[in-house]
């Protein structure tokens, strides 16, 4: 087995050769070094422009939303993959949402599109999904027309991905959180088929200036100037919006696609929540039907996600927080981030950074529920035409084709660089594994099980293929206990009327996804499949993870994007390639189904586990579960923007997730009867979890609700529903509640 070593600058070393798994230690632990890391009463129903009566309902459409919130305490969070970040609590329900779009002439032609307010897409869930879906409604949702698109969110919870490299911090596989996922992905899709409907459909735009940054511009600025001048920012700032009316122009809900990170929430937070997508969602859905608790309604918000690469939601920059150091305060240095040579005291700014991350959140949400407001507001194109779905297998490994100036060229299997373990100013390097560790024993358990098989030494046609990344794991070559990476990935692009979704696996940067759009709105047009309305869109990450796709130049400069393209520096154009050779399936009388690659293999059998189950809850003596430990203050009444806290003799939350419900209510006395007011879900509301002894099954719970403007007088209490797991029987639920409180 052979390693290898490398200098202390991650950005440009070369390595060499060395002998021992304590030399890999040492490096990694050098190299990875991480980053810090209206709701107003407009009723939106009748909001924007009516459709124009006469014109035929072409399509059946549906919508659904669906509960997928994995354990919220002891189970590391998917994003920053941060050993860490290991959750305490849940501050929002993580959902899914779902679109059916069907022709009404000929149903059997439709699409189901899936936003999950997740990280990634992964092959894992995605088959599940597809089999659960495809069992249940044989011959209508299928392999071809299913896609699972991410919100690449940065605080959900973790530990669903198939592959083993994002595993590591999650301490491997964790299936109740794939199984939630799954659940509430499935019945968000039945939902939405439940009530399919007649409707139509319309697209529009609009700019939203202040919603993203580019946190690579140093690299982005390595593409053609003749380029880069046929586009205002370095950025993409327009939000396409497909909305959903049923035959009378009222709206039903929308699909939008704007490129931001989930990465307004930073690494330290360690409540479950659905980052600034997730939050606009509920926001926009909050507005649409004011009186429905979260996720119980039926106006469904999409905010999907699109070329996202090197897009930040952090807007005022990236700074240096070196206390003591003379460039604390100041801008990070431009080409590599550093702060005093260094990456770990860059930091990226949201808006709300003076007064904290989750106020950056609401304001990036806020942001983009503006952009989608506006479009709803317009007078909106029709869409008509053809609903159509295209997929298929791609093996990324060796993958030779031709480029259009007329040379073969071909990708490789997958590899990270060193600009990986450097991570960007919005958090460390995902799966940074070895987090902040640099004793020879690693404080990762699952890590010290796999770290024999790590990433054979690359061998000269793997260097070649992959120049000029010099590769730091060299991830596809290595196939112990089971992938690391996956080669195979899913390629499929949907088709409605004259929008047309490449449903794409990796984060494609900037500049990548305009070229990506670009050359595959050509190809529509010139093989007359449709006009010069063709409008192109890309959604992702979605389906299968396949990390980072630059353009050829951002290849070249190996920023964190450019490390994280594994497939090396032909990965873009090999996906142009294949997404072209699909648009001849786009047209309605196209038939048959395009060359496949053969399926990844389902490595679920094969995954390793270390996360422990529940031993045991118990309460105190002279305690029960559901005993009030801290009440809220009865003596004197409580003002809008105070927060109130009780806390609760607990038990572990994962012995029962609640999906579909809530651990925690905010209830209001109307007319003599206690009313659900709030839920967990609600942003306003927080419940952190904490283990006080482990040994005897200790726990605690804090429920804190931050009373919003408007909240009515009068009185409230706080219930906390939970279950318990004695050492030997079932698991069986319990409520607490607090004393009643006043608003006033
Ligand atoms: C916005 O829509 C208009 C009209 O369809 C179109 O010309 C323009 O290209 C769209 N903008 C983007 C960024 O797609
Ligand atoms: C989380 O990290 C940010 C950025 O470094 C920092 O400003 C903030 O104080 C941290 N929050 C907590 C709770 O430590
Ligand atoms: C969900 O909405 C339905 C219909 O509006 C209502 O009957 C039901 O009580 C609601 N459920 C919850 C948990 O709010
Ligand atoms: C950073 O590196 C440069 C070039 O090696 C050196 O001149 C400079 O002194 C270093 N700065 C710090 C703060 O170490
Ligand atoms: C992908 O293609 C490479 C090169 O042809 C081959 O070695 C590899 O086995 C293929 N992988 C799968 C999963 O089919
Ligand atoms: C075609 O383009 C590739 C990538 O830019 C380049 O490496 C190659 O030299 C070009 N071939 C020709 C014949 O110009
Ligand atoms: C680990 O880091 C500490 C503090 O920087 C240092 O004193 C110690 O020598 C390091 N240990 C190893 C094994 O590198
Ligand atoms: C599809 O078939 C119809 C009737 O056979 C024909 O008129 C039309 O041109 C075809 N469309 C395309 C895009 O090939
Ligand atoms: C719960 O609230 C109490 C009182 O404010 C505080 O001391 C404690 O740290 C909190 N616990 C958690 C887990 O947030
Ligand atoms: C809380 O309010 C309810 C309804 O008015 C009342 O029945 C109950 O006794 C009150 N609880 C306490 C502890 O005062």
């Amino acid at each position: 087995m052979y390693i290898f070593e490398t200098t202390l600058d991650v950005d440009t070393v070369p390595f060499r050769l060395c002998d021992t798994l304590q030399a890999l230690y040492n490096m990694l632990n050098r190299a990875l070094v991480c980053l810090v890391a209206l709701v107003a009463s407009v009723n939106v129903f009748n909001f924007g422009a009516v459709a124009p009566y006469g014109v035929q309902a072409q399509y059946l459409l549906g919508l659904g939303i669906g509960d997928i919130t994995g354990p919220v305490v002891e189970t590391n969070m998917m994003g920053y993959a941060n050993l860490p970040q290991t959750d305490t609590g849940l501050h929002m329900r993580q959902r899914s949402r779902a679109w059916i779009i069907a022709d009404a002439s000929n149903p059997s032609n439709r699409v189901v599109f899936i936003n999950a307010d997740i990280a990634m897409g992964d092959t894992g869930i995605r088959r599940s999904i597809v089999s659960q879906l495809t069992s249940q409604f044989p011959g209508v949702y299928t392999n071809e027309n299913i896609a699972l698109v991410s919100t690449h969110q940065h605080s959900g919870v973790g530990g669903y991905l198939e592959d083993l490299l994002p595993q590591l911090t999650a301490l491997g596989y964790v299936k109740e959180t794939a199984d939630a996922i799954v659940a509430g992905t499935v019945l968000a899709v039945q939902r939405a088929h439940a009530n399919l409907a007649p409707g139509k459909l319309s697209l529009g735009n609009t700019t939203i200036v202040d919603g993203n940054i580019n946190r690579s511009p140093s690299a982005y600025l390595a593409n053609p100037a003749s380029e880069r001048a046929k586009y205002q920012y370095d950025q993409d700032k327009d939000m396409s919006l497909l909305r959903f009316d049923d035959p009378n122009g009222n709206a039903r809900g929308f699909l939008s696609f704007f490129a931001v990170h989930g990465t307004s929430l930073y690494e330290n937070n360690t409540l479950v929540s659905g980052d600034n997508k997730g939050m606009a969602a509920y926001l926009y859905e909050a507005m649409a039907e004011p009186n429905a608790m979260p996720g119980n309604n039926t106006f469904v918000a999409g905010f999907t996600q699109s070329n996202v690469g090197d897009t930040s939601p952090n807007t005022e920059g990236a700074f240096c927080e070196s206390p003591g150091q003379p460039w604390d305060g100041q801008a990070c240095e431009f080409e590599h981030s550093t702060c005093g040579n260094a990456t770990q005291d860059c930091h990226g700014r949201g808006p709300g950074f003076r007064i904290s991350d989750f106020e950056s959140n609401t304001i990036i949400a806020q942001r983009q529920v503006n952009g989608a407001k506006t479009i709803m507001g317009q007078s909106l194109a029709a869409v008509s035409g053809p609903v159509k779905a295209v997929h298929a297998y791609m093996n990324m490994s060796f993958r030779s084709f031709t480029l259009p100036n007329g040379t073969t060229v071909q990708t490789c299997p997958p590899a990270m660089g060193f600009s990986f373990a450097g991570g960007t100013t919005d958090g460390p390097g995902a799966f940074d594994f070895i987090q902040g560790d640099n004793s020879s024993n690693s404080q990762n358990p699952f890590w010290e099980i796999v770290k024999g098989a790590v990433t054979p030494f690359p061998n000269q046609q793997q260097i070649d293929c992959q120049f000029p990344k010099p590769i730091l794991l060299n991830t596809g070559y290595a196939h112990f206990p089971y992938e690391w990476s996956p080669s195979t990935v899913d390629v499929q692009i949907l088709r409605v009327g004259n929008l047309v979704m490449l449903i794409m696996p990796g984060e494609l940067t900037t500049m990548a996804g305009r070229r990506m759009r670009d050359a595959i709105r050509t190809k529509l047009i010139s093989q007359g499949i449709i006009g010069n309305d063709a409008y192109v869109v890309i959604a992702g990450p979605a389906n299968t993870y396949a990390h980072y796709v630059t353009t050829r130049e951002e290849y070249a400069v190996q920023r964190y994007e450019g490390a994280s393209t594994i497939f090396g520096q032909n990965t873009l154009d090999a996906y142009i390639d294949k997404y072209g050779s699909l648009v001849s399936f786009l047209s309605p009388n196209a038939s048959g189904t395009p060359q496949s690659d053969p399926a990844p293999a389902d490595q679920t059998g094969k995954a390793i586990s270390l996360r422990t189950g529940v031993v045991l809850d118990a309460a105190p003596i002279g305690k029960k579960f559901g005993d009030v430990l801290i009440d809220v203050s009865t003596t004197s009444p409580y003002h809008a923007g105070d927060t109130v806290l009780a806390q609760f003799v607990a038990a572990n939350p994962r012995n029962n997730l609640r999906l579909e419900g809530t651990f925690l209510t905010v209830d209001r006395l109307v007319n003599g009867n206690w009313q659900a007011f709030r839920s967990d879900s609600h942003p306003s509301t927080k419940f952190h979890w904490l283990r006080t002894n482990t040994v005897l099954g200790f726990s605690t719970v804090n429920i804190t609700w931050t009373i919003e403007s408007g909240t009515p007088a009068g009185p409230y209490r706080i219930s906390y529903f939970g279950d318990s797991k004695p050492l030997i029987g079932s698991i069986s639920p319990f409520t607490g509640q607090s004393s009643n409180f006043t608003i006033s």
